[in-house]
Order: structure tokens, then sequence, then C-alpha cells
């Protein structure tokens, strides 16, 4: 795995600090609520489980899938739930927590679906921001990090499943994506 990297982003102590400060935010402003935290699967994994560890505060924990790309890496612009929320999320404080906002269209189609569900506070939090994908206008709430338009993998982040699991953010060499 690690051969198919051309360069760390963000090591593994880095994103630890990153995600420390941001739950230190989060709390801040949130505090003395309950906050029905709301995980994208399946990049949004280690992130959400980091990141609710820090919080220290009430969480309910719960988790959705959508599906944005297609089998290529290009986003259809299509965005369909392939696991709904089982909690009624009607006048509660929902946070949802992603690993990337890109072009911005799961984001924004999961926020005004959500939205209808009528909660009483619905605020967006993602470890990274590639701002140059953008095709919709969508600016979250809590941002880790802003990503240039490379490829990154690891830490829940994937290329066709793989990386996942490293414990670091990597961009990818492009003969790897490329020549597939
Ligand atoms: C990735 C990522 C976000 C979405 C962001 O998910 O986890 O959910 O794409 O892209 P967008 O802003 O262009 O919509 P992906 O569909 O690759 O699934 P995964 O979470 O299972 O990796």
């Amino acid at each position: 795995m690690h051969n198919d990297i051309l360069r760390v982003l963000y090591t593994e102590e880095q994103l630890k600090t990153r995600v420390k400060e941001m739950a230190e935010q989060i709390r801040h402003d949130l505090k003395g609520q309950v906050i029905l935290t709301v995980g994208v699967l399946r990049g949004a994994v280690m992130f959400y489980a980091d990141l609710v560890r820090e919080l220290d505060m009430p969480v309910h924990m719960n988790f959705m899938s959508v599906s944005s790309y297609g089998s290529s890496s290009v986003s259809s612009g299509a965005v369909r739930i392939q696991y709904d929320l089982e909690e009624d999320i009607s006048g509660k404080n929902v946070l949802i927590i992603e690993d990337i906002v890109d072009s911005g269209l799961t984001l924004k189609y999961l926020t005004s679906t959500l939205k209808s569900r009528n909660p009483a506070m619905l605020k967006t939090c993602c470890l990274f921001d590639k701002p140059e994908r953008r095709t919709v206008d969508f600016t979250p709430d809590y941002v880790g990090f802003e990503v240039p338009d490379v490829f990154i993998v690891g830490y829940g982040l994937d290329y066709a499943e793989k990386y996942r699991n490293l414990k670091y953010i990597g961009e990818l060499k492009p003969d790897v994506y490329k020549s597939q």
C-alpha cells in the first residue's frame, strides 16, 4: 500500500491534533446540548470515531450511507440514500460528520434532505475540503483542512476501496489511478 503513495500530506499526529481542535471548537459552540451525530459511511468512519471520542459531551451515534459517485472517480451528479437514519431527528441538534467535501453534491443533498425532517439545528463538519472541485454552492460549518485538488487516500478515504486503513493521508501516485 505505502509504495503507491507519492507523499504524505498529513501524518497521524497532525490528524490527531486537528481533530482535537475541531472537537474543542464544536464543544464550545454546542455546549449544553445533546448532539445527534450522523456519520456518512464509509469514508468518514475513522474521522467520526476519533471526533466523537474527543467531543466529550453527550452524543447519539447514527450513520447514513449515500452514493454520490458512479463506477469512475468522477461524480455522476446523482446522490441517493443507501442506508437511512433510524432515529427521528425532528427537534434535535444534528451534526453531520463527513470525511471530504468535493463537488459538494453529497452534502448539499444530505443537508436539504435532513432539513426537511425539521431538526432544531443542522450543522456539517468535514475533515477535508477541496474548494477547487466545487460544482454546487456548499460551505461546511467546520473544516479540518483545505486540500489541493490531488487524489488523497487514507484515514477512511479510498481509491477503489483500497487505502482506507492507512493511518496517514497520502497523495496517491497518478500512475496508480491512471493505469486502471
Ligand atoms: C466520498 C466522500 C463524500 C463524497 C464527497 O464518498 O466520502 O461522501 O464522496 O464528494 P462530493 O462532494 O463530490 O459529493 P464516496 O461516494 O466516494 O463513498 P465512501 O464514503 O464510501 O468512500
